[in-house]
């Protein structure tokens, strides 16, 4: 009998499942630490910079923080930053806030009025893309 099983490693696509995600444990272990202080009675934020050649697994490793950020109840969300962005405050802001709500609406965490905070950013958009 034979089974076949697709191979899940395709070179470019960055791993999303857990399931394939292979070692990293001793990075997995000091960002969970990282992580676990900001959920402390007294939390602590840290930034922390992935940094590796290219095709390392720097964006896989990202997945699997936010995989374990989720898992502890937190809500993580991922920015991609490009110049337009990072030269305005507003845009980089208001990128911050839309990716939030998007995906805390997805996870059912906010009421109602995220329609009109949401309508609200998206003008933003506008206007920044008017001047
Ligand atoms: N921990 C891992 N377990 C299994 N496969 C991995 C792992 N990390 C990376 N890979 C494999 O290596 C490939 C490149 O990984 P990834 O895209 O995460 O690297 P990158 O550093 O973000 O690359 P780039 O510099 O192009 O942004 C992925 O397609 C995946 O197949
Ligand atoms: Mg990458």
């Amino acid at each position: 009998m034979s089974m076949h099983q697709s191979n899940p490693y395709d070179f470019i696509a960055p791993v999303k499942d857990p399931k394939h995600f292979a070692g990293r444990n001793e990075e997995l272990k000091e960002i969970e630490y990282y992580i676990d202080e900001a959920r402390g009675p007294k939390p602590i934020f840290f930034n922390l910079a992935l940094i590796g050649g290219r095709g390392s697994g720097k964006t896989s490793l990202l997945n699997m923080i936010g995989h374990i950020a989720s898992e502890k109840g937190l809500l993580a969300v991922k920015l991609s930053l490009n110049n337009e962005v990072v030269e305005s405050d507003v845009l980089f802001f208001k990128d911050v806030f839309d990716t939030i709500l998007t995906k805390g609406i997805e996870r059912g965490m906010f009421g109602g009025p995220t329609d009109k905070i949401q309508r609200a950013l998206r003008k933003v958009n506008l206007n920044q893309s008017l001047h």
